[in-house]
């Protein structure tokens, strides 16, 4: 019903979307962030049908595949990195070494990492030093063959890699939640309020003064796991008890990384923020957008992470 609400605006494609995927179920991969810029839509080729073509949407160029690294249950549950900084290492530095351009998707179960369709023989070839690479199909995983990438794949020696893009590093706090698909109704039209037309709302909230504040808020449902990454203003509008965040009820800061949009094809941005998150073992969940990428950092990490990452950026020159 929310739908009629929001015809009259540009916002209609996104909007009809997520209304749409609620009695969608063929659309198994579904993500939408807001930043202050955008809004950005991940979504499977399903979902991406129901898409009406307008002058407002801009779709990057190529399919890509969306991998994550599953874990082999060790049982082992001490403080593990999570999110990009368990796969900086392993995932996202050799994928840089050998210039593969990433797209980051970090959401409260997982971590995304999308490369395009067409990159995918070498992704295979890169991490199947450390991984048994399977595939995905239809719902059905089958090991994925290696098509026998051999030439040109020559050992990177180790590299500095400074940071290249600006930084910044809003005033918000963030928390990073889960909330259960059945109770999804319930929020329905809160969650449309959030994503659309809390514009004017940020100012009473927050106040005026508060100049390092930022719209942001990422919602995804894939696979039938929903993660909501918001502010902490944001979370309070939401009833007691529905969002699960982790034990630990951590707060995050982010960092977001680029002056100009950044563009698909540029490889070794994420590395760059998340290998020397790794080398501290600072946790940090990474979300890259349509122009910007956004790293989220513990709060009481976040002075350490932006000098580091400043004076990785002073060795450029
Ligand atoms: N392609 C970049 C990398 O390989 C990350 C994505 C940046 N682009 C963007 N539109 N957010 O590190």
């Amino acid at each position: 019903r929310e739908l009629h609400v929001v015809e009259d605006r540009a916002l209609l494609s996104p909007v009809v979307n997520l209304v749409l995927l609620f009695a969608f179920p063929r659309c198994k991969f579904f993500s939408l962030t807001e930043t202050p810029e955008d809004y950005t839509i991940i979504v499977d080729e399903e979902g991406f049908l129901e898409l009406p073509s307008s002058e407002h949407l801009s779709v990057a160029d190529a399919t890509w595949l969306a991998l994550n690294v599953v874990s082999g249950g060790g049982g082992f549950s001490g403080s593990q990195p999570i999110g990009v900084t368990k796969i900086a290492k392993s995932v996202i530095a050799p994928l840089a070494d050998q210039n593969i351009s990433v797209f980051m998707l970090s959401t409260y179960q997982t971590d995304f990492i999308l490369v395009r369709e067409r990159d995918l023989p070498f992704v295979m070839h890169t991490l199947a030093a450390e991984f048994t690479i399977l595939r995905v199909v239809n719902g059905e995983t089958v090991a994925a063959d290696d098509l026998g990438i051999t030439n040109g794949f020559v050992k990177p020696k180790l590299v500095q890699r400074p940071v290249i893009h600006p930084l910044s590093s809003p005033s918000n706090m963030f928390c990073v939640t889960s909330l259960d698909p059945d109770t999804l109704p319930t929020v329905a039209t809160l969650l449309m309020d959030v994503m659309f037309y809390s514009n004017g709302v940020k100012d009473s909230v927050v106040g005026n003064e508060d100049s390092g504040h930022i719209r942001f808020f990422s919602f995804s449902l894939i696979e039938g796991y929903i993660s909501l990454v918001m502010d902490v203003q944001t979370q309070q509008r939401f009833p007691n008890n529905l969002l699960f965040t982790s034990a630990s009820g951590e707060l995050w800061k982010m960092v977001r990384i680029g002056g100009q949009p950044l563009g698909f094809d540029e490889c070794g941005i994420v590395a760059q923020i998340s290998e020397p998150l790794a080398a501290a073992d600072i946790p940090a969940y990474y979300i890259s957008t349509f122009k910007f990428d956004h790293a989220l950092v513990p709060e009481e990490n976040i002075n350490g992470v932006v000098n580091a990452l400043q004076v990785s950026q002073a060795e450029k020159h």
